[in-house]
């Protein structure tokens, strides 16, 4: 079989692994690999080259993405999407394995469903919100990144008495804020799940000062709901908005100074979350995935995504696993407000 690879979206630590995985795995059974260049994108220009074991044999280390990634949507113009079919024919691709979050495996969701393209998904995502799967690989290694720099806050914050605000990246969901916090001990989380109650915080960061504790942490999700400063918000090809020109943890930290008179500074994570070598974790889970990806191929299990489901990594619906996100739940948000103490 000839099988083609592509990873869109946003990259994260892992990437490498899973395609390694899939490469890997398809070997046992004889498939020929072609690396689809930048996400969908690559089939929209017809930008392939072939990959083979030597292409992906050192790449296990390594952050990004060999096969490079972009955020094209060829849904949003008929015409992209007539060329993406095409080219799958002429290319004479039997199966496309696609590596991404909801948006790059939302379109081989509908490529199958809609059009019967032979896809199989690999779940990514630092944000760790795709539903169906338990973990995504990335999030491990980016909330690590985010744990560091909490940790390095805390030296600073408690020499200059301070309070800061680290803001972390998840656009709609906010594991990675909710496990920075956990994990760094914050002193308040906030995520795109539940509005901030500024009050609350800002009551609840004096009651820390007026008890003894020389500075506090706060962690904000990146996708945090904050008032509008009236501007329209610049939208991507999947009609998501750029969180980052928000300033989500600057806006609170000014709140926060102003409101309790506490210095306050910020800090923002960002892009660094996904940078660097993939944790154990990561590659584990990137490799494991890869693999059964590969296996679905062989068994023909076409519009299936491998996940993690407990211990066990399977093939699970890829249009059930994207129709909606998978965000903190109700519980979770109720133990971390255990923690404010
Ligand atoms: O979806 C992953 C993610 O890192 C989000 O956490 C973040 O909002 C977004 O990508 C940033 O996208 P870009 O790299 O296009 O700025």
């Amino acid at each position: 079989m000839k099988v083609g690879i592509l990873t869109g979206g946003g990259d994260c630590p892992g990437l490498n692994p899973a395609i390694r995985g899939v490469v890997y795995r398809g070997l046992d059974f004889g498939f020929e690999f072609v690396g689809i260049q930048e996400g969908w994108r690559g089939l929209v220009k017809g930008i392939y080259e072939p990959l083979g074991l030597r292409d992906v044999e050192e790449i296990i280390s390594q952050g990004g993405t060999i096969l490079g990634s972009s955020r094209t949507n060829p849904f949003r113009k008929e015409e992209d999407l007539q060329v993406v079919l095409a080219n799958i024919k002429s290319a004479g691709f039997d199966a496309i394995v696609a590596l991404g979050g909801e948006d790059t495996l939302g379109v081989a969701a509908k490529l199958y469903s809609q059009h019967g393209v032979p896809t199989v998904g690999v779940p990514k995502t630092m944000d760790n919100d795709l539903n169906k799967t338990d973990f995504t690989f990335g999030f491990d290694t980016a909330a690590g990144v985010g744990l560091e720099a909490l940790d390095r806050l805390r030296d600073t914050a408690k020499s200059h008495r301070r309070v800061i605000v680290l803001e972390v990246m998840g656009r709609h969901a906010g594991w990675v804020a909710w496990y920075v916090g956990m994990a760094g001990g914050a002193d308040w989380v906030t995520i795109p799940e539940e509005p901030v109650d500024m009050d609350a915080m800002c009551a609840h960061l004096e009651s820390v000062r007026a008890r003894g504790k020389k500075y506090a942490l706060v962690v904000a999700s990146e996708g945090t709901e904050i008032p509008s400063d009236g501007e329209e918000a610049v939208v991507d090809a999947f009609g998501h908005v750029n969180l980052s020109n928000r300033n989500v943890g600057e806006f609170l930290a000014s709140q926060i100074e102003a409101r309790t008179g506490w210095e306050t500074r910020s800090a923002v994570v960002g892009h660094v979350h996904r940078g660097g070598a993939p944790t154990l974790f990561d590659r584990v889970l990137g490799m494991r995935v890869g693999m059964k990806a590969a296996e679905l191929v062989r068994d023909r299990q076409f519009g299936q995504m491998a996940a993690l489901v407990g211990t066990e990594v399977k093939g699970v619906d890829i249009v059930e696993a994207t129709a909606t996100l998978k965000t903190v739940p109700t519980d979770l948000l109720g133990l971390i407000k255990s923690t404010y103490k």
